[in-house]
């Protein structure tokens, strides 16, 4: 069990909550469950590293059902189970960054944002937001970000230009990431997709969330989340 040191709300239904302890590589994501075994949800629910400091993790996520709300009623003081950190993570390059990120799918760019600027503090980076509705943790990501534009209620990769030279890494709902892979594929632009699918197990036992990929399917949790734009079949 990891405790809490603070969850609190920072948009319309979505959460930042800090867990004491946890260490992970950006990209990676934890499995977390509001209480211990033997009540409900039984599983986990997958949620990639937000942040990370000297005294732990954060986490940014969106109150959608029931492993979420539970998440959102816990308290500093409190505990959860996080069990992780699992998945590939993203790669990194001496090279410019150009982050997309749609709505919760911004959650896992902050942090490689962050790294990015620390190990590569020469080269450039920027950030393309898309929210439907209302904007959420844009202050933080233009404190590590060269450029951070955003976009609300429009098409955030329209915005993006997804042009050869930098490494292009994006997040989001899906009819976004296939835009993005449309264009990056369209400009001869390299470009890195974080995906999401419904998970059991979280660690590769399952088979339970695999992806179509040009090599046949792969496991989203283990061999992902992560994988080139060239490589997944959306
Ligand atoms: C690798 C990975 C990283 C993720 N990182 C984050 C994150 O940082 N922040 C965050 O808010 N969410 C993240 N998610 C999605 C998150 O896991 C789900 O929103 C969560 O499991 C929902 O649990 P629930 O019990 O609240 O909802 P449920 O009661 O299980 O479902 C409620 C609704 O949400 C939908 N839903 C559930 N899981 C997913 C999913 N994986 N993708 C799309 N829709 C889903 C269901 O179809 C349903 O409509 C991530 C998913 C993956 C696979
Ligand atoms: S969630 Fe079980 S293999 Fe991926």
């Amino acid at each position: 069990m990891a405790l809490i040191l603070s969850n609190e709300c920072v948009g319309e239904r979505v959460f930042l909550m800090k867990l004491q302890g946890l260490r992970a590589a950006p990209g990676q994501f934890y499995m977390l469950r509001p209480q211990e075994r033997l009540s409900a949800p039984l599983l986990g629910r997958p949620i990639s590293v937000f942040d990370a400091d000297e005294e732990g993790l954060s986490f940014l996520y969106h109150m959608v059902g029931q492993g979420t709300a539970l998440l959102a009623a816990k308290r500093a003081g409190e505990e959860v189970q996080a069990i992780g950190p699992f998945g590939n993570g993203f790669r990194f390059a001496d090279r410019d960054l150009s982050v997309i990120g749609g709505g919760i799918g911004i959650a896992p760019l902050y942090y490689l944002l962050k790294e990015w600027k620390r190990r590569f503090p020469a080269r450039k980076t920027e950030a393309f937001l898309g929210f439907s509705l209302e904007s959420f943790m844009v202050s933080a990501f233009e404190d590590v970000s060269g450029r951070c534009q955003v976009n609300i209620g429009g098409f955030v990769t329209e915005d993006a230009p997804l042009a050869p030279g930098p490494l292009h890494v994006a997040c989001g709902p899906l009819p976004m990431l296939r835009a993005a892979q449309k264009k990056a594929e369209g400009n001869g632009a390299e470009l890195d997709l974080s995906l999401e699918a419904r998970m059991a197990c979280g660690a590769g036992a399952c088979l339970g969330c695999s992806c179509a990929t040009v090599a046949g399917n792969r496991r989203v949790c283990k061999d992902g989340p992560v994988f080139s734009a060239r490589e997944v079949l959306l």
